[in-house]
């Protein structure tokens, strides 16, 4: 059924007017002293949901700011965009898609339409297909072609086909099952492909080809790739049928590079390549932590969906999140945001985060197909801390830039090992102490003397010292970093986007954006493969194709 999204510019609004006004008074307000004009800020800024603690208390805002937030999100018709979400309607208006992720973790099963089609039943005959296969691999009962037990599984393919997958594996390392490998392959750079394969064996590999449009040019590259290797030595082609399976919604692709569609998990368009770790993509996930825990994600996702869904707007954390991103980006002009987990497992967060917020949310035009005459989405980057601390952390004290900063940590680690969980949280909790309240110059100076500074030397050096402080962060304390509570982490995140896209009035579902230099690139491979020097391109880009001709030669 053909559906329009609210066209509403957020900057029009009767709630953004209210919010600029608003801005004056609250731009140079200390958030330390908020604390103490209200005295219920803790407990009315932290919200307790299942095994997390979401702090929103050391932001800029105060109640008037999330009640005119709040009215932003009402009047650019948030309810009614996440209802037709969940509705299945066609929200992803550019490629006339609907956008049901959240269907593929539908633990509750009831039904879910697409055209009048409840989609439910196929999503569970691949779960199923996807826990037998899993069983099956970790059993010793799915074999390779000269009998051997599957020892290694290479998850080829890229972008969402990638981050996702890889992203969980790394979070859910502690529960990994023994006796299988599994690897990622999805740079073009052949680089990536042999260095992976060089201690495998043919024999005991497994590969993975997931893609969702199967014609993306760094995974073709790469499977065929992987193909040469295995055939290299198992030499006969009926053989792929025990070392290759696919991941995809096209089973033509699949066919013709020769992969036996009974070995094919299907997702289907409704599904976002970034969105889209808890379909078939999630098979690799599948591998290495078992298919039961794979299900423990899926229900956790489940219940920020739920929550999502339903809670009213001022206890909505995806929402209330989203509302103070963009009272960051729109008014404080904040161009990015940090990503900051105390927690190594999650190492690869915020590179998932970054496809999935800015390939989403970077978007210049809006659903009207006029220029927007605000910021969008932010640019999203981080580390782990307390890696962070000792690379990127002095810009964000001291800094020029407004970097709004979500900081997470599980308060139960995966290991005891001494007293390493202490010396981590105590950083945790000491960097958003610190970078709310910052350092006084008179406090650095007393500091300084007490050190044996002279008065002089003293005065010279305090400037140096001083932290202003007011840097807005959000702390995420998550009782333990399993499978449920991670997926509910990830839910969290992607709804925060979805609400921000609303509100910036684009469309968050399609990334025409990438398309440019694919189409562009696959004009120039041919003539990388030619002697000829080129002159079809504008003067900088021939002379640096031809200056690559002259140093590629032997
Ligand atoms: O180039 C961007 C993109 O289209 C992503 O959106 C997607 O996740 C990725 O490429 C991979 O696409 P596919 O799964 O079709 O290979």
């Amino acid at each position: 059924m053909p559906y329009s999204l609210p066209r509403i510019n957020p900057t029009q609004t009767h709630a953004f007017k209210m919010l600029s006004l608003h801005y004056e008074e609250m731009k140079d307000k200390r958030i330390s002293h908020l604390f103490i004009e209200d005295q219920h800020r803790v407990h009315d800024l932290s919200f307790h949901w299942n095994e997390f603690l979401f702090d929103y208390s050391k932001n800029q805002i105060n109640k008037t700011t999330l009640k005119h937030l709040i009215e932003l999100a009402q009047e650019c018709k948030l309810k009614e965009a996440i209802d037709a979400m969940y509705g299945g309607l066609l929200i992803n208006e550019t490629e006339q898609r609907s956008v049901l992720h959240s269907a593929l973790r539908n633990r509750k099963n009831n039904a879910v339409l697409v055209n009048g089609i409840n989609i439910m039943p196929n999503i569970n005959k691949v779960l199923l297909q996807m826990k037998t296969f899993t069983h099956q691999l970790h059993s010793g009962e799915w074999r390779g072609y000269a009998g051997d037990v599957i020892t290694d599984v290479v998850n080829i393919g890229i972008g969402g086909s990638d981050l996702g997958p890889v992203m969980v594996c790394e979070a859910l390392k502690a529960y990994q099952v023994p006796h299988i490998n599994v690897h990622f392959v999805s740079n073009v750079d052949a680089s990536h492909i042999m260095e992976t394969l060089k201690d495998l064996s043919p024999s005991t590999t497994l590969f993975i080809i997931a893609s969702k449009t199967f014609t993306t040019q760094e995974t073709m590259a790469n499977a065929e790739t992987a193909k040469r290797w295995f055939l290299s030595k198992a030499v006969d082609a009926s053989f792929i049928a025990k070392h290759f399976v696919a991941l995809s919604t096209n089973s033509e692709a699949v066919k013709k590079f020769g992969i036996d569609t009974n070995n094919m998990f299907e997702f289907w368009d409704w599904v976002g390549g970034r969105y889209s770790l808890w379909s078939a993509i999630g098979l690799s996930i599948c591998c290495a932590i078992g298919y039961e825990n794979f299900e423990h994600l899926l229900e956790g996702a489940h219940e920020m969906d739920e929550h999502f869904r339903s809670a009213d707007l001022h206890e909505n954390l995806p929402v209330l999140s989203a509302l103070i991103g963009v009272w960051y980006v729109n008014f404080f002009n904040a161009s990015s945001v940090a990503i900051l987990p105390y927690d190594q497992y999650l190492h690869r967060f915020s590179a998932y985060l970054q496809q999935c917020d800015m390939e989403s949310n970077g978007k210049s035009i809006d659903r009207n197909g006029e220029p927007v005459n605000y910021l969008t989405g932010p640019i999203i980057w981080g580390e782990p801390g307390t890696n962070g601390q000792h690379a990127f952390y002095q810009l964000i004290h001291q800094g020029t830039h407004v970097v709004p900063a979500d900081f997470i940590a599980s308060a139960q680690p995966q290991h005891t090992e001494g007293q390493h969980h202490e010396l981590l949280m105590s950083n945790f909790f000491a960097q958003t102490e610190a970078l709310m309240n910052g350092k006084t110059f008179e406090t650095a100076f007393d500091e300084l003397l007490k050190s044996g500074k002279s008065i002089e030397e003293a005065n010279q050096l305090a400037p140096f010292k001083v932290f202003d402080g007011n840097k807005p962060t959000t702390s995420i304390l998550i009782k333990k970093l399993s499978p449920k509570n991670l997926g509910a982490l990830i839910a969290y995140y992607e709804h925060k986007i979805f609400a921000q896209g609303i509100i910036w009035n684009i469309f968050s579902f399609d990334q025409w954006g990438v398309e440019l230099g694919k189409q562009l690139s696959n004009k120039i491979t041919p003539e990388l493969l030619t002697h000829d020097a080129i002159h079809t391109h504008d003067a900088s880009t021939n002379a640096l194709i031809n200056a690559y001709k002259q140093m590629r030669k032997k």
